[in-house]
């Protein structure tokens, strides 16, 4: 087994907020039904914050959560990377804020923007980071409040989003059997205008014609983002599976960024892996960008559906257009 990276993942936490939005809350006062959003997109409920609660509040509890799993004392932290779309404010980095929370006095702490894909990111840059010996525990943590970016005037976008926070520790490997043994990031900036908010940036700052045209909300060109991340989430499959010398009965578990049931689904048909082996917290949570593969995986080590030594394949597609692959044996 070629590892490329040698790092591990040493622990896992996650968090998701109490209140619960059901797709009977949509048919209430929007033209869709139960029914739709359910076969096209899989998802009966996602999770919205409440009063108090953001982007860090929810990334705390589950760095905390990955912190007391992985046995490390918070003072043995020495980066932390926040991936996220949806930061606490545009100034400073929302991992500076949580740094801050979590009292991790000294640690180095950036952000990191890819949307979707940023968790699959984050931990591939920790894995290099962590490589050269730069950093010994590094925590990346996937956080959004999709809901406060979510136009719930438009059916198209707002059935498909929720809020969560997925974390992990990693750390290099005392394993040499252990590590990564395939990291690939891509983007296609081409499409930026797939997924994208058009306002509240520099290009169109914050004004009163920005609230009026509702330019504050994700926009998204639905069919299109479907069509790609279908044929490039089944390439990059091929890839990763080619490049490590695997066949898809050597995957124990395939976590992919939950945006759509039947997504997920075409990948795990091509590769003939049966249910068990596929990850799926759509139906509870919805499209929760950046937290979806810290979610997925958390929930799948505390299952006992990912142990240590099994080969997992971690990967996601998303706004940007960005895309982003790890095969790991943990
Ligand atoms: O996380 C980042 C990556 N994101 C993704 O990968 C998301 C990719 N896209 C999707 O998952 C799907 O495109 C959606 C779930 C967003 C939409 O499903 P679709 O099967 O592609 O539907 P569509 O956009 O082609 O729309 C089909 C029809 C349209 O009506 P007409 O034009 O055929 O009369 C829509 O207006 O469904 C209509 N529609 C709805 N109907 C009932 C759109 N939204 C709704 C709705 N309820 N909520």
């Amino acid at each position: 087994m070629n590892i490329v990276t040698p790092v591990v993942i040493r622990g896992t936490g996650s968090f998701v907020p109490e209140q619960t939005i059901t797709n009977d809350h949509f048919t209430s006062y929007l033209d869709t039904s139960d029914e739709w959003i359910l076969q096209r997109t899989g998802i009966k409920t996602r999770r919205k914050v409440s009063e108090g609660e953001s982007t860090v509040t929810m990334a705390a509890e589950a760095c905390r959560r990955a912190i007391a799993d992985s046995g490390c004392d918070p003072s043995d932290i020495d980066l932390l990377i926040v991936c996220t779309a949806t930061p606490e404010m545009p100034i400073p980095s929302t991992s500076c804020i949580l740094q801050g929370e979590l009292g991790l006095a000294g640690a180095a702490a950036f952000d990191v923007s890819a949307a979707c894909s940023g968790f699959v990111y984050g931990m591939v840059i920790a894995g290099q980071l962590l490589t050269t010996g730069l950093y010994k525990n590094v925590l990346v943590c996937g956080a959004e409040v999709l809901t406060s970016v979510t136009d719930y005037e438009d059916r198209a976008t707002c059935i498909l989003f929720g809020d969560g926070a997925g974390a992990v520790v990693m750390s290099k490997s005392p394993d040499p059997e252990r590590g990564f043994l395939y990291n690939d990031l891509g983007a296609d900036g081409t499409k930026w205008d797939y997924i994208w908010m058009p306002g509240g940036g520099t290009r169109e700052p914050i004004s009163q014609k920005v609230v009026d045209e509702r330019l504050h909300f994700m926009r998204m060109r639905g069919r299109d983002v479907y069509k790609i991340a279908v044929t490039k989430m089944q390439s990059m499959v091929d890839d990763a599976l080619t490049a490590c010398n695997l066949t898809p009965d050597d995957l124990s578990m395939a976590i992919m960024h939950q945006s759509n049931r039947r997504i997920i689904e075409s990948v795990r048909t091509r590769l003939k892996l049966p249910p068990e082996k596929v990850s799926v917290n759509i139906d509870k949570y919805g499209n929760t960008s950046a937290a979806s593969i810290g979610l997925a995986l958390d929930e799948a080590r505390r299952s006992g559906r990912v142990k240590e030594g099994d080969i997992v394949l971690m990967m996601a597609f998303g706004a940007g257009v960005t895309w982003a692959t790890i095969v790991a044996r943990m």
